[in-house]
């Protein structure tokens, strides 16, 4: 794409890449190109609500004093909204829900899964946050490498991009002025290592073998870069083309803090099919088995040299 214009978001005419016209080239199939569009549109409706609610922070007061949903159900409640009516998806499962949600008439090829705002606790700092999405076929209790067909993600950033993959590499979109997420990378590529860490938890928690691997980490000159928001600190990793984000087993808290269906399975397919890596320190996520909405896992996933040595490091004897 845009080889020739000098542009890398426009074809030979000039024209814009938008995303309905990538995926169409890149060969995804319909239904599915519908489906991701249409989460891909959600994240302007949640955009909006996020700036509503930063009125707040420009002094603005709610005129009518009415209840608000708080942010991460308004969202939620978004994009179950836009998936009711898409004819193609038979359950919605939502970090936001405690059961999954039966949306279609029991034949629609799709399940969707979502963290409909991930970090939004960071919403009145002003960083980054973001919305996750898995999109599985048959089933969501099976292991991600079966049911996955695609995954993406929205930053709602100073810009709003989404990234995603449906099986054939990892793209990235920005959304313009006018509403279109325009193509800005196509097939992004990690390198085999990188040079930054984001690590999850205190180190007062974390197993001997752990801390051990995050000082040669730092030894090897390794930068700290860590938002407390998953769908940025990925993003990050992703965007520098290498580096790790790790959220490890804790002394207390043996599976970790992030949920396999919700947070881990959908940037493991994103980091895969960009050519990085995403295990829990032993096993890749997409080979583990769903068996309930609430699972969590320990996270180890970005650039296969750190990704390695996590696995090294902890299969030693401590
Ligand atoms: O959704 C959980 C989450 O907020 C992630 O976005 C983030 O990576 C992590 O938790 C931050 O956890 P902690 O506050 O323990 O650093
Ligand atoms: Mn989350």
């Amino acid at each position: 794409m845009g080889e020739g214009s000098g542009e890398g978001n426009s074809d030979y005419t000039g024209l814009v890449v938008d995303l309905r016209r990538q995926m169409w080239t890149a060969g995804v199939e319909e239904e599915l190109r519908r489906l991701i569009w249409q989460l891909a549109v959600t994240g302007k409706y949640i955009s909006a609500k996020i700036h509503e609610s930063n009125r707040k922070l420009a002094g603005f007061k709610n005129l009518y004093g009415e209840e608000q949903l708080s942010l991460d159900r308004s969202a939620d409640e978004i994009i179950k909204n836009q998936l009711q009516f898409s004819g193609f998806v038979r359950e919605y499962a939502s970090e936001e829900q405690d059961a999954v949600v039966l949306l279609g008439k029991g034949r629609e090829k799709y399940f969707v899964t979502a963290d409909p705002l991930d970090g939004s606790s960071l919403v009145d700092t002003n960083l980054a946050i973001g919305t996750i999405i898995g999109i599985h076929k048959k089933s969501i209790f099976a292991r991600g490498r079966d049911s996955m067909v695609a995954a993406l993600y929205i930053t709602y950033g100073p810009l709003i991009t989404m990234v995603y993959s449906a099986g054939h590499g990892t793209h990235e979109f920005v959304l313009n002025r006018e509403g279109e997420y325009v193509l800005s990378e196509e097939n992004l590529m990690m390198d085999q290592r990188g040079s930054i860490y984001s690590p999850g938890g205190l180190r007062k928690d974390y197993t001997e073998n752990h801390l051990k691997y995050l000082e040669y980490l730092e030894a090897e000159g390794h930068k700290l870069r860590y938002s407390g928001g998953f769908v940025p600190d990925i993003n990050q990793i992703l965007i520098k083309r290498g580096g790790v984000f790790t959220y490890p087993a804790l002394k207390k808290s043996p599976h970790g803090k992030l949920r396999l269906l919700f947070e881990l399975q959908p940037m493991a397919f994103i980091i895969e099919q960009a050519g990085g890596v995403a295990t829990d320190g032993k096993e890749a996520i997409l080979s583990l088995q769903v068996e309930n909405l609430d699972q969590r896992c320990p996270i180890y996933i970005g650039s296969r040299f750190e990704v390695d040595k996590a696995k090294e490091f902890l299969a030693a004897e401590s």
